[in-house]
């Protein structure tokens, strides 16, 4: 059995966690800068030259540099020349799923000011909505720059969870697939591109839907709506995906999407959920699953996370039958539900 950690190490380990918001911050800096991007993969720059590439003064940024190297994101020389490390390549922009979007996201204002008054949730508040006074989609309608900073965070999610559910289900026998709040369409883009019959239908909000780009749509395998899920999604197509959304909202706004869904569907068309199931103990479970859910507390209120045995009673409730959960290599597993007669 290994030796306990001594008490200071936790002290150490306690003290890092306390300052996560300080590297979390400096990181959405060096982001909105590209500075990731604008070192060479394999290459070096002085710490001089990236700071006439970003317009900003070589003194303050030397020491984010050297602030972010000392947690080995980037390496800075005692003599000023900045390469990259295994983990500031992860902030390029040209990498697979890039993490550049989520570091530009988490400190972002909205998300931001919202954490400031957490404490609000403890009697029934929503964080989000006491820092903006308004809802966090309203939020991000008004501020496009931050929404298309959130649809580029979904679409390459550490996770990789787009990727990972298009390997694990066979997608090759429906014709139409809809993905109700798909985001940017990064779900589908991964489906089509494994299994070539089906065509898509990305359904998110009108602002969401108009920034896509023809590339985004596969040149035509894939065709965009907007509209408001809580009052109907697209009818027609053999498979509904939804994707990352339940966990948006509470109990009761998640039964009016579902009966939007069912509603839309018929009878031998399928609905699979995609989402993380909540461990209960979080010993166990991911911490990343817990600040997920942390930050739904932080943007929704009373929108959660959940286990097994709440989606089976959602779907229960709006018209659907679990079926069965597959796993995927991500933590996002897929809940497969069949429309149930009568409920639509
Ligand atoms: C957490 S994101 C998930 C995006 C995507 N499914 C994914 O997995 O990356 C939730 C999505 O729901 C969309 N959404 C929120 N309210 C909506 C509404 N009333 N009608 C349609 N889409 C909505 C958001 O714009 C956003 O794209």
């Amino acid at each position: 059995m290994s030796e306990p950690a001594p008490i200071e190490q936790h002290r150490e380990d306690l003290d890092l966690l306390l300052r996560g918001f300080q590297v979390s911050r400096m990181l959405r800096l060096v982001a909105d800068l590209g500075i990731a991007d604008k070192i060479a993969r394999d290459g070096a720059v002085s710490l001089h030259d990236l700071a006439a590439r970003c317009s900003v003064l070589p003194e303050p940024l030397t020491r984010v540099m050297r602030a972010l190297a000392a947690f080995q994101i980037f390496q800075v020389s005692t003599d000023g020349i900045v390469s990259h490390s295994p983990r500031s390549l992860l902030l390029r922009i040209d990498t697979p799923n890039s993490m550049h979007h989520s570091a530009r996201f988490w400190t972002g204002p909205g998300s931001w000011k919202a954490w400031g008054e957490l404490d609000v949730a403890m009697t029934g508040g929503t964080p989000h909505e006491v820092a903006w006074n308004m809802s966090r989609f309203d939020y991000l309608r008004q501020h496009p720059a931050e929404a298309r900073a959130f649809d580029a965070m979904m679409a390459n999610f550490p996770d990789n969870r787009h990727a990972a559910l298009a390997e694990a289900y066979d997608f090759s026998a429906p014709r139409l697939i809809v993905d109700i709040g798909g985001g940017n369409g990064a779900a589908l883009r991964h489906i089509l591109a494994r299994f070539p019959k089906p065509h898509g239908l990305v359904f998110d909000r009108e602002d969401v839907v108009t920034a896509l780009k023809p590339r985004d749509l596969m040149d035509g395998r894939m065709t965009a709506q907007g509209g408001d899920f809580f009052k109907q999604v697209p009818g027609g197509a053999d498979l509904y995906l939804v994707i990352r959304v339940l966990h948006d909202w509470k109990d009761e706004d998640c039964l009016r999407i579902l009966r939007a869904c069912r509603s839309a569907m018929d009878l031998n068309g399928m609905l699979l959920l995609g989402e993380q199931i909540l461990e209960p103990d979080p010993a166990h479970g991911r911490p990343t699953g817990y600040l997920i859910d942390m930050q739904m507390m932080a943007m929704f209120g009373q929108a959660r996370e959940r286990t097994e045995a709440e989606f089976r009673d959602l779907l229960d409730r709006s018209g659907f039958v679990l079926t069965r959960v597959v796993p995927t290599r991500s933590p996002v597993s897929i809940i497969e539900a069949q429309p149930l007669p009568g409920n639509g």
